[in-house]
């Protein structure tokens, strides 16, 4: 099974759809470790409700960015995982901490890449007046969510749609993204060159819609 660890900084609904497909076998992975920057996130409840070993570690202890990744990604790497996956996790990281990880790292982000980078990307939506809007499963580089895009789902925008309904329209469609793209890298068929995103061996001349 594909060995995974997922960064995570609250709810955990991403996580739980993880853990959900794996335990009905629709998703031949195992989560070896789940990590967190904040010790109340629901998500370390989720993990260990799943029997999977969960720890966080706040950044207040440490002087610098660069130091904090460091001991983070010392965790994440004794965890042996195959592909991490940025599940929610809402910290930017270091360049040179993630460097030797490029390739074996994704996440997702809840707008149509590269439209609506960086924070509250449905109200990003709203005020830019879209009528489709999405998310996205991207290849983490140093360029913030503009690494490669893998694969996307689209939704509506709805006349008299606010932050809350849209953002709960995209969450119902991540999860299936998520699992569908995790079950594409279980099976191999995914990889990062140097000219971009490989499906079954060939370059993605555009994201796989999911
Ligand atoms: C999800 O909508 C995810 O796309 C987003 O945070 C939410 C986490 O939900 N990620 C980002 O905004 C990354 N910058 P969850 O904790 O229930 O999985």
């Amino acid at each position: 099974p594909l060995r995974l660890a997922v960064l995570a900084s609250g709810r955990g609904s991403n996580l739980q759809a993880i853990l959900d497909a794996i335990a009905a076998q629709r998703l031949r992975a195992v989560v070896t470790g789940v990590f967190s920057d904040r010790s109340s996130a629901p998500v370390l409840q989720r993990a260990r409700e799943a029997g999977v070993a969960a720890a966080s570690l706040s950044p207040r202890g440490f002087a610098t960015r660069p130091d904090f990744d460091r001991a983070l990604f010392a965790r994440v790497d004794a965890a042996n995982p195959d592909l991490i996956v940025c599940a929610g996790y809402m910290r930017l990281l270091d360049p040179d901490v993630l460097a030797p990880h490029v390739g074996r790292l994704v996440n997702i982000h809840p707008s149509l890449l590269p439209a609506f980078k960086g924070l509250h990307t449905h109200r990003q939506a709203l005020a830019a007046g879209v009528s489709g809007h999405g998310a996205s499963l991207h290849f983490v580089t140093a360029e913030l969510d503009g690494g490669p895009v893998i694969a996307q789902v689209r939704v509506p925008v709805h006349a008299g749609d606010d932050e809350a309904s849209l953002a709960a329209r995209v969450l119902a469609r991540e999860h299936p993204l998520l699992v569908e793209t995790l079950r594409l890298f279980a099976d191999r068929r995914l990889a990062l060159r140097e000219d971009g995103v490989h499906f079954d061996g060939h370059a993605l001349t555009a994201p796989l819609q999911l």
